[in-house]
């Protein structure tokens, strides 16, 4: 027998392989990459990454996904080597995965699958744990098999974490019916934020997105002063988190952070996270993180624009900030490609607190050019004029006299509409 030198056994850890398939068009190096970022995802996850497996072919294999020889060769590596998990880098048919399965005895996990479990693992408030169950039940529903079952509740570990065995050994009824029950909860906690929204509707909304990992969450802190999280982790945050940013004496916005984007995101997790990433939909502005220091940001940045796409968020106005940029101080030819590309860009390090109060000052500019204030005098024996303008407006400034109300309002100027015609009405 050949001499296992690969790591042993530790706890609980799961030794696994992972296997990718470069299709004809694509380049060997860009999988090599992309299984890099596999491997941090199941470190993440908690596995151990022992060996990588990759195949070129035309077009995957309907039964296998790769071609049987490789996955021959995976059987015998999975043999010696005490593997107990192979994690596929795209999703597999529920048919696939099940053939997969029971060829290599051992439990195979697909890269949607495995993003749900760490999204299972990370989820800490109520509504994110009900959005990430969403998402697993919709994934799970169509690979509900005995066979499945069976494994599962065999192996347990990655893959296999939220819902539980109890949901995973109940009938598609049950799973369907649960799967009603989670959206009715979501909608209940969508309708309770979405009155939150509307309370904070006169503050200039700025949402940080980006590619997990790029450092919404460091910026956030260093803008903000706030509590969060800062990992070096992939999806250390899937909450959304509003914190006050004061840029100005007149000028205080909302700043919030949100859920990471990634290459490959399972569709059942951009459906099931609305209520977090909505937010992001009504924001004003979107402030655009990357992390200029990751050898494939360009990927990165394409992927969120994708992702915007599908949000239907193309629109919005985007203000691109590449991050780490004490990590790429050596390289001055990159920098200057960068910024003639991108010549709006700003360059930061949210770590090392550098390029913040250009930021900050692009911020107010912004965020100035898109409110107004206006002087209003409004009938006051009318009194229900004032509480129709609170949704729509700050008031700076109050008066009265005998018969009017007089107000300084300030309000987006996508109120502007709405405020005059109930100021032509208490006339
Ligand atoms: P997700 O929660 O996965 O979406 O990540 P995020 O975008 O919120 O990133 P986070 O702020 O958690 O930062 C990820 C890692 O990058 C952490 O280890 C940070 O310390 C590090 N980081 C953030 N900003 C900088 C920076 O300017 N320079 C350097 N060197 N590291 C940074």
């Amino acid at each position: 027998m050949i001499q296992n030198k690969y790591p042993s056994f530790e706890n609980n850890t799961e030794r696994c392989v992972l296997a990718g398939l470069v299709r004809s068009g694509e380049s060997r190096w860009q999988l090599e990459d992309q299984l890099k970022e596999l491997q941090a995802l199941a470190k993440t996850s908690g596995a151990l990454v022992i060996e990588t497996f990759i195949q070129e072919r035309t077009a995957p294999d309907p039964a296998y996904f790769i071609g049987k020889g490789k996955i021959e060769e995976i059987r015998l590596f999975v043999e010696m080597n005490e593997v107990n998990l192979v994690i596929f880098d795209d999703e597999l048919s529920p048919a696939q995965a099940r053939n997969i399965a029971n060829a290599l005895s051992v439990k195979v996990v697909d890269r949607p699958a495995l993003i749900l479990d760490i999204f299972a693992m990370h989820a800490r408030s109520r509504q994110t744990r009900l959005q990430v169950e969403l998402a697993q039940l919709n994934y799970l529903l169509p690979r509900l098999t005995r066979q499945w079952q069976h494994l599962s509740r065999q192996i347990g570990g990655i893959g296999t974490k939220g819902p539980g065995e109890t949901q995973l050994e109940s009938d598609r009824r049950l799973v369907r019916r649960r799967i009603a029950h989670l959206r009715e909860q979501l909608k209940h906690i969508d309708r309770q934020k979405n009155t939150q929204r509307r309370q904070r509707q006169d503050f200039f909304r700025a949402a940080l997105i980006g590619y997990t990992n790029a450092g919404k969450s460091t910026l956030l802190k260093a803008l903000t002063g706030a509590d969060v999280l800062v990992e070096d982790q992939l999806f250390a945050t899937l909450d959304t988190t509003v914190r006050r940013l004061t840029l100005s004496e007149r000028t205080t916005i909302l700043l919030s952070d949100t859920v990471g984007f990634i290459r490959k995101l399972p569709h059942q997790l951009v459906a099931s996270f609305r209520t977090t990433l909505a937010e992001t939909l009504e924001a004003d502005l979107l402030i655009h993180v990357v992390d200029i220091s990751h050898p494939r940001f360009r990927e990165h940045i394409d992927v969120v624009s994708r992702l915007l796409n599908e949000l239907e968020l193309s629109g919005k106005p985007r203000l691109l900030v590449f991050n780490k940029t004490d990590r790429a101080k050596n390289q001055t030819d990159l920098l200057k490609q960068i910024k003639t590309l991108f010549p709006e860009a700003l360059f930061i390090s949210a770590s090392r607190h550098i390029g913040l109060n250009h930021l900050k000052t692009d911020l107010q500019k912004i965020a100035e050019s898109e409110y107004e204030t206006l002087q209003l005098r409004l009938n006051y024996h009318n009194g229900a004029a004032e509480h129709l303008l609170y949704p729509l407006a700050t008031i700076l400034h109050k008066h009265t006299d005998e018969q009017y109300l007089y107000l300084t309002v300030k309000f987006s100027k996508q109120n502007r509409t709405q405020i005059q015609t109930i100021a032509n009405k208490f006339r």
